[in-house]
């Protein structure tokens, strides 16, 4: 069975790979298609309009039949536990299942247990998989490789798990990280960056990778810091001046604009934010056929035995 729940169990060889499947995608507007009919569930139990929708799309693009699941209409109302939900969809026939879930790491006995794979659409302030590839995917279409790249990660770092996924496999694949942002926000438990000013991030690196402000993760009000906040730590018309030749800007969205990053600067010259949406669409296909391809292995293996 082929879990993807975090990024930190891939290989480098997996990694590229993965990229290298979702860009012939890509070029060539085609898939793998599973050889019988296959059908997966897409369990959203927090808000999201790109994951969900570019999952959804995937499973169309590879030919998969999706059943409908809705959170606030299922039996997890009643208290039905995730196991057994994921447990009564495999039941049925559902092969795979894609899971978004506001609790840090809830798949982690879970992957023991059950008996289709999960593949990780977000765990609370854990990681998010599908958007580290999709990131990865964008900086690899505009500078080649990642050896000796400079990407500064800069915002709300302590409860993004976009950050947390993304240092270590830019790290991992030879680029150096640096952090940035309010010192309220700071993720010391993150060893895979240096924490410098946001001017100095801005002016030096080759990929300045925003991050959308979690108020939903906030328990204090930070109300002062957030009217700040974009004049003292937001990607400002006078800061984008101030970047490299060449460099990028990535933001996972949904974008607070005016905060973040200046709203005449979502869709500028630089901005690969609507870029990375797209790729989106071609991670998950990737790894939707990953994850598909272990199950018809097992398919296969069992046939052996019949
Ligand atoms: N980037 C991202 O995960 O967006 P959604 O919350 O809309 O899925």
């Amino acid at each position: 069975m082929k879990h993807l729940v975090t990024v930190s169990t891939l290989e480098v060889n997996e990694i590229l790979q993965i990229l290298s499947d979702a860009e012939n995608y890509r070029v060539n507007q085609r898939g793998w298609y599973p050889k019988e009919k296959m059908f997966v569930a897409n369990l959203f139990f927090e808000a999201s309009t790109r994951t969900r929708c570019s999952f959804e799309m995937a499973e169309q693009k590879l030919g998969l039949t999706t059943i409908p699941f809705e959170v606030t209409t299922s039996s997890v109302q009643k208290g039905e536990t995730l196991y057994d939900t994921i447990e009564t969809l495999a039941a049925i026939g559902v092969q795979s299942v894609v899971i978004r879930h506001p609790e840090d790491r809830y798949y982690e006995k879970l992957q023991e247990q059950v008996s289709i794979p999960i593949l990780n659409a977000g765990d609370g302030c854990g990681q998010h998989p599908t958007q580290c590839l999709l990131d990865l995917l964008t900086i690899q279409q505009e500078f080649g490789s990642f050896k000796g790249l400079k990407i500064a990660i800069m915002g709300d770092l302590r409860h993004s798990r976009v950050a947390r996924s993304n240092a270590e496999m830019l790290t991992k694949l030879g680029a150096t990280v640096y952090f940035a942002g309010p010192e309220e926000w700071r993720d010391e438990s993150n060893p895979y960056g240096t924490y410098i000013g946001v001017d100095e991030a801005i002016q030096t690196v080759d990929v300045v990778m925003l991050l959308r402000i979690q108020f939903e993760r906030h328990s204090k009000n930070h109300s002062t810091l957030e009217e700040e906040y974009h004049s003292r730590y937001g990607l400002t018309v006078e800061r984008e001046k101030s970047m490299k030749n060449g460099s990028i800007i990535l933001h996972p969205a949904p974008v607070n604009r005016g905060v973040e990053i200046a709203d005449e600067l979502v869709e500028c010259q630089r901005s690969r934010i609507f870029k990375q949406m797209e790729n989106g669409v071609y991670i998950r296909m990737a790894v939707l056929a990953r994850s598909l391809q272990s199950v018809e292995r097992g398919m296969n293996d069992e046939n052996n035995y019949q």
